[in-house]
């Protein structure tokens, strides 16, 4: 979920709802705001989309005041209903709280504030904590101090934000787990889930940590923890563009992000590497001597982060030789997983948020592993509560299916096996050295794959009526054909899947039917021919079960051209590195194939870019 407050000398109610617009990417079944003005309360929540919210506040205008809150919702508890929605309201309508997380004992809450004879509206965990802060707040006339009291009776993650009638020129926010940034500006202050909510008025931020409160007026910031002892925070300057969070001319934030996509892997690798060919990472602060040491890396993320990590582990175990496996976040922490001192844990993850990850890395940190972090989002809880990270430099990554954040995600994972190996003394043999000329310049050549996408377009709207499309990978290109089944769920919403190519004849290839579309990932047949080889008989046997071909190969691998319904070329590269370039028409399908079938490319249903609930 998104939440916004403000206070300041503008109208709270257009601030509060161009904050929610930059976090709508958080979820979108539901939006409200509320706003204090002349000793009232009013506020306003609709179903759907931001828009409906909109249209309601021009039927329905809320009195003016320059102070709110808002929240855009990504459903848990109760469906996206009106009711449902956020701000919730004590019932004399004092005092509105947003939140997002889950609150787990609200169930127990609810009982006891029923029999002190609150009447309970909706069906949601956080209207309890609005009926609790305006009993505290009856208590101590404080709303600061009430919200610290109510922290202290809740179990589970929860970000809380809250206004009250009878304090109208004080916003209260309380953060555990879940994103909370202040925006410091001169005569106002902001806070908000991501900076993005308040980058186009001020860069200045203040991160809150794990159990603190915060209190904004207009002049001040006053953070405590939950006890009210005053807590250390950082401030820092946001240096991303305001401007970088536009469309900049194009439909659709997906579309710009994929062609953002050769800069974003140029800044990734920006500094890097060394005219000598060897890599500087002078910002993963673990010693050397402990990367020199680890016997077990383990990558943990999810979603399309996941597949990141699935296709690092074949690059960190080919130059380095440590053993590394890849895990769900989701599963990790739940089977008790063998971790220790020497083992290294390396978490993705966009947004620095996903809390499945999060918990997985501080289950691992329990156990002693060190955690390192690959991230995008700056000051977010995952790098700081990691032993060190590096950053992915994609710039703001809006659209909710991750395009320009996967690709930057493989190349810091290519640094850091590079780097592991490096420390580790491998040997720089004329395979490492290519390699690392080759990912110098692979931002030419995902250009490259750009600019020839126009048939790539035509095929995918040629095929906007069908139900399913498979796709077939081996080695590198087997998470590849997981990450395009996945963007073809998540955005034309058809029954996409994605086998290891030698899997099919072990069941799979009961699914091919005459003209099903079957995607295809072919490796190089230069290096490890073997594979080419295995995966072209692989093509041959599902022609002829009467599967529609479409095969992604590399210029100059003629051995495809006979069994390829449809060939999508691109840019020869060494083995390891093929996802770089491969992944590129696989995104352009499925957005091109989601805009055919008329579904939100940005926002697609049921889904929510950061998912901060376990
Ligand atoms: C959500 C998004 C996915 C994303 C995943 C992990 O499910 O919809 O696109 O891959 O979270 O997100 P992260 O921010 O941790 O990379």
């Amino acid at each position: 979920c998104g939440i916004v407050g403000y206070v300041g000398g503008q109208s709270a109610l257009d601030v509060v709802i161009a904050g929610l617009k930059r976090l709508e990417y958080r979820g979108y079944d539901s939006a409200g705001v509320a706003v204090l003005s002349d000793g009232g309360l009013a506020a306003a929540k609709k179903a759907g989309k931001l828009v409906n919210l909109e249209k309601e506040l021009v039927d329905r205008p809320l009195s003016s005041g320059s102070t709110g809150i808002g929240h855009t919702r990504w459903a848990t508890h109760g469906g996206p209903t009106d009711a449902n929605a956020h701000p919730h309201l004590d019932n004399a309508g004092r005092v509105a709280v947003v939140h997002n997380g889950i609150i787990e004992n609200f169930a127990a809450l609810r009982t006891e504030l029923a029999e002190r004879g609150h009447d309970l509206l909706s069906e949601t965990d956080t209207e309890v904590v609005a009926h609790l802060l305006a009993e505290e707040f009856s208590s101590v006339g404080d709303l600061a101090e009430a919200m610290r009291l109510v922290c202290r009776r809740l179990d589970g993650a929860f970000t809380l934000v809250a206004v009250h009638a009878d304090q109208p020129d004080v916003v209260v926010g309380a953060r555990r787990n879940s994103p909370l940034v202040v925006g410091v500006g001169e005569g106002e202050n902001f806070l908000a889930s991501d900076v993005s909510a308040f980058i186009a008025h001020t860069r200045s931020a203040i991160e809150l940590g794990q159990d603190q409160v915060v209190e904004l007026t207009r002049e001040g910031v006053t953070v405590t923890d939950f006890d009210g002892a005053p807590a250390d925070v950082r401030a820092y300057h946001v240096d991303w563009d305001a401007s970088a969070a536009e469309k900049g001319g194009y439909d659709y934030f997906m579309l710009k992000e994929i062609a953002e996509q050769p800069k974003a892997v140029a800044d990734t690798l920006l500094g890097r590497i060394g005219a000598d060919g060897h890599l500087r990472l002078d910002e993963v602060r673990i010693p050397d001597a402990v990367l020199r040491e680890a016997d077990k890396i383990v990558i943990i993320a999810c979603g399309t982060a996941f597949h990141a990590g699935l296709i690092a582990k074949y690059a960190i175990e080919h130059w380095t030789r440590i053993p590394c496996e890849v895990e769900l976040a989701s599963e990790f922490r739940y089977r008790d997983p063998i971790l220790g001192q020497r083992t290294l844990v390396i978490a993705i993850s966009q947004s620095g948020e996903t809390m499945d990850t999060l918990m997985a890395l501080r289950h691992a940190r329990e156990q002693g592993a060190k955690v390192l972090a690959v991230c995008n989002t700056n000051g977010s809880t995952i790098p700081r509560e990691s032993d060190a990270v590096l950053y992915t430099h994609a710039g703001p990554e809006v659209a909710v299916a991750s395009t320009k954040a996967f690709l930057t995600q493989l190349v810091a994972c290519y640094l850091l096996a590079l780097y592991l190996g490096q420390v580790r003394g491998t040997k720089w043999g004329d395979e490492i050295h290519a390699v690392v000329r080759e990912l110098a310049r692979i931002g030419d050549e995902v250009e490259r794959v750009l600019d020839t996408m126009e048939p790539v377009r035509a095929l995918a709207r040629s095929l906007a009526d069908k139900d399913t499309v498979l796709f077939l990978g081996r080695h590198v290109g087997y998470p590849v054909a997981l990450e395009g089944a996945l963007k073809l769920k998540e955005l034309a919403y058809m029954h996409a899947e994605g086998f290891a190519a030698g899997e099919l004849k072990h069941g799979p290839i009961a699914l091919i039917e005459e003209d099903l579309p079957v995607v295809v990932v072919v490796p190089s047949p230069r290096g490890r021919s073997v594979l080419h080889d295995k995966i072209v008989s692989n093509i041959q046997e599902i022609r002829a079960r009467g599967a529609r071909t479409i095969v992604i190969a590399e210029e100059g691998d003629e051995a495809v051209v006979p069994y390829a319904d449809h060939l999508i070329r691109v840019p020869a590269t060494p083995t390891l590195l093929q996802p770089l370039v491969s992944t590129v028409p696989l995104q352009v399908f499925a957005c091109e194939l989601a805009t055919a079938r008329g579904n939100e490319v940005d926002q697609p249903r049921n889904l929510a870019k950061s998912v901060t609930v376990e």
